[in-house]
């Protein structure tokens, strides 16, 4: 087996997995081609009406992908490729889109090609991977991540979007993205991540001169400090740009940052908080940076010799049953399955809440560890 987990580990996962597909199922009757968030009283809204360029409208989609590939249930795909199509118009409306096209796509289009081979589905890939080029910054050499505010910046999440560069270059014959992709990457390896293994979330620039301005503080605790998720977003996304370029700096900085996570995790028996630099009390939760964060060690484990690999498949596998054992809601007749996720530190109302993206990591982690997953990014 690919990551070498115990009888007892794969019975663990085996049951895992009937449990979430008994939540996907349920789920998948009530909520169709709808773009999910956060669940209000146990029941999702439909994200899209409110605002279909928001960057997690996708996720419902890479879960009934991960689903569909893992089962074969043609009525996750029916309904993947529904939300697939719901979102042509934000396509071709243009306005609102930003950095998060990569999130978008991989789990809708993107996927959607690599499981099937549908035309339509890879010059829609196409179509949003020339938006993210579209936004790559020569002064600064960056990929600017949102449209407001006065500064112009790059964000360690855009790591994740990056997949859909290589992946355009791979189908076009053209290297041109994956080179924009790398050298975002090496901007990132300079700037956003620190050299204790830490991240920072935001890097601010000088729109004209490409200047590095102000590191500011982002969705953790502050400037400074150490945002679980965006720890998470590096891990994974280092790792992701070393499968798809094999430049020996991104694992290493994947590993230094997987170092540091965990490091701090092991402190807080595995139960992951918003930030690892917060102030002891209020602990507040985010299992959205654990789910990902595990998916980014399993990554990372594809990637290292054979006596360095038990470190990131054990400390994954740790997560995830620490996450199932206290943090899901395995109701079907309520939406959302990870409990306390965290969007951001600084509002109550985003805090230690269901988020679909933590769904969708855990999916994806239980996934990796029965080898039934597909590579979405
Ligand atoms: N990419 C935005 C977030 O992680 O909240």
């Amino acid at each position: 087996m690919k990551y070498e987990i115990t009888p007892k580990e794969l019975e663990w996962a085996q049951q895992t997995w009937e449990r979430l597909e008994r939540k996907i199922d349920a789920q998948n009757e009530r909520l169709g081609s709808m773009m999910p968030y956060i669940p209000v009283n146990g029941r999702y809204e439909d994200m899209g009406e409110e605002h279909l360029a928001w960057w997690t409208n996708s996720f419902w989609s890479g879960i009934l992908w991960q689903a569909y590939h893992a089962t074969g249930k043609q009525a996750y795909a029916d309904n993947a490729a529904a939300v697939e199509e719901r979102l042509d118009r934000a396509l071709e409306e243009y306005a609102g889109l930003d950095h998060d096209v990569g999130f978008m796509w991989l789990h809708t289009a993107v996927a959607h090609y690599r499981l099937t081979g549908n035309e339509q589905s890879r010059l829609r890939g196409i179509h949003a991977a020339a938006v993210l080029a579209s936004r790559f910054q020569p002064a600064g050499n960056y990929f600017r991540a949102w449209n407001h505010g006065e500064d112009s910046v790059a964000i360690v999440d855009c790591l994740m979007n990056l997949p859909i560069l290589y992946w355009g270059s791979e189908v076009t014959g053209d290297s041109a993205w994956k080179k924009l992709a790398m050298t975002h990457a090496d901007m990132a390896l300079r700037e956003i991540l620190r050299p204790d293994g830490s991240s920072n979330h935001i890097v601010a620039f000088d729109r004209e001169t490409g200047e590095v301005t102000k590191k500011p503080g982002g969705q953790g605790y502050g400037e400074g400090s150490a945002w679980t998720r965006g720890q998470a977003w590096a891990i994974y996304g280092m790792a992701l740009s070393y499968r798809h370029t094999g430049k020996q700096e991104y694992l290493d900085a994947s590993k230094r940052t997987a170092h540091y996570f965990l490091a701090n995790a092991a402190l807080m028996d595995y139960d992951v908080a918003i930030d690892f630099r917060a102030p002891a009390e209020p602990v507040y939760y985010d299992n959205t940076a654990a789910a990902c964060a595990a998916c980014g060690l399993l990554e990372v484990s594809e990637h290292v010799p054979d006596l360095e690999r038990p470190l990131y498949v054990r400390s994954a596998v740790k997560l995830l049953q620490r996450l199932t054992e206290r943090f899901c809601n395995w109701n079907p007749e309520e939406d959302g399955i990870t409990t306390k996720g965290s969007a951001r530190y600084d509002r109550a109302s985003d805090r230690e809440v269901p988020i679909i993206y933590g769904d969708y990591f855990l999916a994806e982690g239980v996934l990796r560890l029965l080898e039934k997953d597909f590579l979405i990014w």
